[in-house]
């Protein structure tokens, strides 16, 4: 039985252009991409919804999520996150390895897959991580089951640094997957953590978090992720920039395969938010100085960077508790992360086509992910209706993530959600998951 669903009369905004128009669905998929004023298909559809006074986007790629499954369930869980990312219009993840076990193994990767086939509501990739022993897994690996190979060259939540020169040289010599990296240069943290600590006691507060974990840290570490891959010529995303001084890194156009991503913390908070908010916006790297900001923003708007994602990193409030060493790193964002650019969109930080292109288009560019993040006949039917000039205020009972926090509570959007449809199923409705049973997908490799 093929059902077929118009959504009419919405904004479109793809590929570059925003046009009035309307979307043909049938069952998973779309069928025609219609322009005009109460466009009609050639064969009538079975449901008719009305989107007048809503922008129609693809449905948001988040190529950098941390769902904590398995292991640190007591923080997050994938049904929880994904109802989140549902809710914010985000209808693919691609989710990190630092979980427990670390997803560094075939039996890993595999138990990871199990359990979002079993929990997740929208669509799904992972990333494997390398550590300085498991070359063997990653040369075996299936190219077309995996999105990329995360990098801890700087020591984060979850122990993962690969430390080792000769296995970093050797990761970007032979890998048959892009890497994307985290980039912090663990030495220097250690240094300027002591040596803060020596004037402020054991436990310093937040807000030399930026002087530890420094900008001089971030470039040290991603000038050489970048060198090395301009030596072996890998297909690398580099990702959470959070610098003005890491840009001068990136050529696009002498090195394509070379890419950046930036995420919702470095775009909307700086230092000076270190106050009101304390280690609610602590995170790794570092959240740093306005200029820093304002240089990732133009940077953003003008291509240099190439995709936003959030970092979404749920922790419990009590473990957030402490200061620059005590506290942990990471904070949720995957809800909020489409009302949050819409905002910056409005601030005539960048278009609207040119969020698009970073939030959906570029993700499923850069790691090949076949049949989503564009509006066209053929691709999944995954998009979302979002509404303008319905301004609303972030408050705890509107939060899905377990963590039930958000470093943006008080924030009013003027931007709403009000449909997220995946796989052409209406999963999220004027703020209501409409089934929490319901299974995504797993993405599937161009490659
Ligand atoms: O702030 C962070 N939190 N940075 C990371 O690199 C990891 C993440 C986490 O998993 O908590
Ligand atoms: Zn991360």
């Amino acid at each position: 039985m093929h059902k077929r669903t118009l959504i009419q009369n919405a904004t479109i905004v793809n590929e570059g252009e925003a046009f009035l128009g309307s979307l043909l669905i049938v069952n998973h998929h779309i069928e025609e991409v219609l322009r005009g004023q109460d466009a009609e298909s050639v064969c009538p559809p079975d449901e008719v919804i009305n989107a007048q006074g809503c922008y129609l986007l693809p449905g948001v790629i988040d190529t950098h999520v941390h769902f904590r499954d398995p292991g640190l369930t007591h923080k997050a869980d994938m049904k929880s996150e994904s109802r989140a990312a549902a809710a914010g219009g985000v209808t693919t993840v691609l989710d990190m390895p630092n979980v427990v076990p670390q997803t560094t193994t075939d039996e890993a990767l595999a138990l990871k897959e199990a359990i979002a086939s079993e929990r997740c509501v929208v669509n799904y990739g992972f990333l494997v991580g390398a550590t300085n022993e498991n070359a063997e897994f990653l040369r075996r690996i299936n190219r077309r089951r995996v999105a990329a190979i995360k990098v801890f060259m700087g020591s984060s939540t979850g122990n993962m640094l690969v430390d080792h020169e000769e296995v970093l040289a050797r990761l970007f010599d032979n890998s048959r997957l892009p890497i994307v990296t985290h980039c912090e240069d663990t030495t220097l943290i250690n240094l300027a953590m002591k040596k803060c600590q020596t004037v402020n006691g054991p436990d310093p507060a937040v807000r030399f978090h930026a002087q530890i974990r420094s900008a001089e840290a971030c470039y040290r570490s991603t000038e050489l992720a970048v060198r090395l891959a301009h030596e072996y010529d890998t297909r690398l995303h580099v990702a959470h920039l959070s610098t003005a001084r890491e840009l001068e890194l990136f050529d696009l156009a002498a090195y394509p395969k070379v890419t950046a991503e930036v995420c919702l913390p470095h775009l909307l908070f700086t230092d000076a938010d270190y106050d009101r908010l304390g280690t609610r916006i602590k995170c790794n790297p570092s959240v740093k100085t306005r200029e820093d900001r304002d240089a990732l923003r133009a940077a953003l708007a003008d291509g240099r960077i190439s995709t936003v994602a959030t970092d979404h990193a749920p922790h419990l409030l009590r473990e957030k508790q402490g200061g620059a060493a005590r506290a942990v790193s990471g904070m949720p964002m995957v809800q909020f992360s489409l009302v949050g650019m819409l905002g910056l969109v409005d601030e005539g930080v960048l278009s609207l086509p040119r969020l698009v292109e970073t939030m959906c288009h570029e993700p499923a560019r850069i790691f090949d992910i076949e049949n989503r993040g564009f509006l066209r006949p053929g691709y999944k039917a995954d998009f979302v209706l979002v509404r303008p000039h319905s301004p609303w205020t972030l408050t705890p009972n509107r939060i899905e993530s377990k963590c039930n926090w958000s470093p943006l509570e008080g924030r009013t959007f003027r931007w709403r959600v009000e449909k997220t449809f995946c796989n052409g199923y209406l999963l999220y409705n004027q703020g209501h998951i409409t089934d929490e049973d319901h299974k995504g997908q797993a993405v599937t490799y161009a490659r």
